[in-house]
């Protein structure tokens, strides 16, 4: 059973967290999954990975609330989900330098152009906060059914001196579908995959 609440509440939303604060052992590797939607990526990559922690990031309340009984009902004391949006959790809340992966997995895409701006991977906050918070040679996984979003957010990282893109077969590491993935798969839509490392 979980020593923990599977809801993780900040006590302090106005400054750096520790990791102890959020997983109670420093040394172990972390994980976010951002915009982590129904939480079924989540909670497959903490079952498949018991030695390191996961952390859900979901501004959704609904969604949040949905995550973490889905936590409890597994027994998982290495899967939490915070209730927050993203570009503030990386660009402030999480702790420098600790984080090994972060997913964004079927971000919003905003195909209106009145929004592009709108989207995470071209915000400045995002690409700024993952270079401060992912430790040397921490990875980026992006993925999404979007081609035109696909191109904007692969050229925008692509030019960030910070990081370095590298290969990513299918069969590289295990890596669960998503929710939104299955059901773009389902509907015939072919999804596009890119993963940095800081350099
Ligand atoms: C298209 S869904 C994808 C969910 C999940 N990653 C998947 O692939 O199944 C996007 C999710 O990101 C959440 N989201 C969108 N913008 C966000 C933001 N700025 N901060 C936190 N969550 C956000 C939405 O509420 C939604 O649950």
């Amino acid at each position: 059973m979980p020593t923990f609440e599977p809801v993780f509440i900040p006590d302090d939303y106005f400054r750096e967290l520790r990791k102890e604060e959020i997983f109670a052992d420093p040394a172990r590797p972390l994980e976010i999954d951002m915009g982590c939607g129904d939480g079924s990526f989540l909670i497959a990559m903490a079952e498949q990975h018991p030695d390191r922690d996961f952390l859900g990031v979901e501004r959704l309340a609904g969604r949040v609330a949905k995550v973490a009984k889905k936590i409890a009902a597994a027994g998982l004391g290495n899967a939490r989900v915070l209730r927050l949006e993203s570009a503030y959790t990386v660009g402030w809340l999480l702790p420098t330098g600790r984080v090994s992966r972060l997913h964004l997995l079927c971000p919003d895409p905003w195909p209106k152009k009145k929004h592009h701006a709108r989207r995470i991977m071209v915000i400045e906050e995002f690409q700024n906060g993952l270079l401060r918070v992912l430790q040397p040679q921490g990875e980026f996984l992006f993925k999404t059914d979007d081609a035109p979003y696909f191109e904007v957010g692969t050229e925008a990282w692509d030019a960030l001196p910070g990081f370095e893109r590298l290969e990513w077969p299918v069969e590289a590491f295990y890596y669960a579908q998503t929710d939104f993935e299955r059901q773009w798969l389902r509907q015939g839509k072919s999804m596009n995959r890119a993963r940095w490392r800081k350099r």
